[in-house]
């Protein structure tokens, strides 16, 4: 009882990723590894959205064990399912249901204009589908079926925060008040973690071959050659600089994984060359990726207990979702019984 009238004072939180790729060590240190802490302050959902990774082509085998996996790294990094609420969103049938009920509260010029539909497109001309165009008024649902306050996104996902706005702001003006009206929140965490090849670009998850990315679950020794092989330059100075941006990168690295600063990071390596200087930022990575790793296999090795903690999460995000659903139904005149 005293958790719950805790919880009622505590503001919501949700947030969900999408089951394609696999997750990076710049995801982990820009993001994921702050999650857990977050149920300290926050009343927090985290969900896979896994029926948005349907709008570009997947395999069946790639979509089940990309959630699979993620869904296990969730708690991995430190999201404790019985503090938050983990779930898979394909679980909880009010999502898709409330999407379909927002699309006529969305108008099409404004979803037309979402920068991510347009990239999308252009990169993937042979699959626009419609999926691909409504994939911003399914975020709203996910988020609004919450009553959440807060959506802590990256910078590329605050425009569909904002779209979900106007739609629950319509949606309440129409009919009466409905939705909570969230805050997109782009969290200000960590260095911006770019390609150990290409340190102009950011680190990518959806290459799985890519030796530029660290991935969150690479055994150990995959982990030290990427770092051996991380382009530098040819002039031995261990110093973070614009130009040296591939030093400032496994700076970065270092002084978020081993917990110094970047200055502390140079002065220690002060003397040192860059053969060893990688050798060190990999060896911090690997130490800080273990207990994830850990936790993670012994997540894997057993199927029905983490179908158990699936079933579970969705079981509490239902409580939530369908009041707000049937509110909405309701609203809008549908008949109940
Ligand atoms: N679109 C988000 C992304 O690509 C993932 C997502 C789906 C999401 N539903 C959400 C994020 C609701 C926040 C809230 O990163």
């Amino acid at each position: 009882m005293a958790e719950q009238s805790a919880n009622e004072t505590k503001k919501r939180i949700f947030s969900a990723v999408k089951p394609t790729g696999n997750p990076t060590l710049g995801n982990y240190l820009g993001a994921m590894r702050h999650w857990g802490s977050m149920s300290d302050e926050f009343d927090c959902l985290f969900a896979v959205a896994d029926l948005h990774a349907i709008t570009v082509a997947i395999e069946p085998k790639e979509l089940r064990e990309n959630t699979k996996r993620l869904f296990a790294l969730l708690i991995a990094v430190g999201i404790d399912p019985e503090k938050n609420i983990v779930f898979l969103q394909s679980h909880v049938r009010a999502h898709a249901e409330l999407g379909w009920l927002l699309n006529n509260y969305t108008m099409f010029g404004e979803a037309r204009r979402m920068t991510q539909f347009k990239e999308k497109s252009q990169k993937t001309p042979e699959n626009v589908n419609v999926g691909l165009f409504d994939y911003p008024v399914l975020m709203a649902a996910d988020i609004l079926l919450y009553q959440t306050d807060v959506v802590p996104v990256g910078d590329d996902q605050l425009q569909h925060v904002e779209l979900c706005r106007n739609i629950a702001e319509r949606f309440n003006g129409r009919y009466s008040p409905t939705f909570k009206v969230p805050e997109g929140r782009t969290p200000k965490v960590g260095a911006r973690i770019y390609s150990l090849l290409d340190p102009t670009s950011k680190m990518g998850k959806s290459d799985a071959n890519d030796a530029g990315s660290v991935f969150i679950l690479d055994p150990p020794d995959v982990i030290a050659r990427k770092f051996k092989r991380a382009v530098t330059d040819s002039e031995a100075r261990i110093v973070a600089s614009p130009d040296k941006k591939g030093i400032t990168n496994l700076l970065n690295i270092y002084a978020a994984t081993a917990g110094v600063t970047v200055e502390q990071a140079q002065s220690e390596f002060a003397d040192s060359d860059y053969a060893t200087f990688k050798t060190r930022v990999g060896e911090a990575v690997i130490e800080t990726l273990a207990p994830v790793q850990k936790k993670y296999a012994e997540l894997r090795a057993d199927d029905g207990e983490l179908m158990r903690l699936m079933r579970s999460g969705a079981e509490r995000a239902e409580r939530i979702a369908a009041r707000t659903l049937e509110k909405v139904y309701k609203k809008i005149g549908f008949v109940r019984g």
